[in-house]
């Protein structure tokens, strides 16, 4: 099965009487258990795409069918279902709730789900010792390296173990070595949990990593 696929999906901007193509017929499959790059210069759509697979904005024309299922005329409700227990997100800017410590980040989306309390515990913490913070789980976001901070994000992504994790640029704001490390960790899930990871990436290091890459430039996929 795939776990996206497209059919002709194109998405315009709008702004007063101008519009822009942002993605222009985009006709992509993309594998169950992929660990799959998305490159391109800045501009030509990753993020636009990326937001697409998410569920986080739709596209103009064309379909999206995410596992199987065209969501093209899903309601709101189930939209919100799929994207709680079906998808994570990783950001450059790690997009962490900065009054929430290290644990509650991780925690949050398991409490969307309604998990009870002991669950959450377990599973929380099994996963901070997993991506090896455990010992900052008391903190808050700014008191941590933005290593750290990416480490938490990964484990807020997994923790309900969906399907699919969409990165949009994870490394971007990493010096090399802990950039490296972020790949790794990545990877390592994806093997252990068999997730599969989308990541927009300008890094060298993560292609080496990944079994297929996309490449799009101006909205067009190459
Ligand atoms: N909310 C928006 N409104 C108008 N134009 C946008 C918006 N978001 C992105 N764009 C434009 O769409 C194109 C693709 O942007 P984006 O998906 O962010 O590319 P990338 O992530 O590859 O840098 C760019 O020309 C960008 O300026
Ligand atoms: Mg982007």
């Amino acid at each position: 099965m795939n776990i996206i696929e497209t059919e002709n999906l194109s998405k315009q901007y709008r702004q007063g009487d101008l519009s822009l193509n942002a993605l222009s017929n985009i006709n992509i499959k993309i594998p169950e258990h992929a660990f799959a790059a998305l490159l391109g210069p800045s501009g030509s759509g990753k993020s636009t795409l990326l937001n697409i697979f998410g569920l986080i904005d739709q596209p103009t024309q064309g379909k999206l069918i995410f596992c199987g299922q065209d969501i093209s005329h899903a309601t709101e409700k189930e939209l919100t279902t799929i994207r709680r227990h079906q998808l994570g997100f990783i950001f450059q800017g790690f997009n962490l709730v900065p009054v929430m410590t290290v644990f509650d980040n991780v925690e949050y989306p398991l409490t969307l789900l309604g998990l009870d309390k002991k669950a959450r515990d377990e599973k929380v913490n099994a996963m901070l010792d997993r991506v090896g913070i455990s010992r900052f789980k008391n903190h808050l976001p700014d008191q941590i390296s933005g290593g750290q901070k990416q480490r938490v994000a990964i484990a807020r992504a997994l923790i309900t173990q969906p399907k699919l994790v969409i990165a949009d640029e994870p490394t971007a704001n990493l010096d090399t070595q802990t950039a490296t490390g972020i790949i790794e960790l990545m990877y390592q899930m994806h093997q252990e949990f068999g997730t599969s990871f989308i990541i927009a990436t300008h890094d060298e290091r993560m292609s080496s990593h990944c079994h297929t890459s996309y490449q799009l430039h101006d909205g067009v996929l190459q």
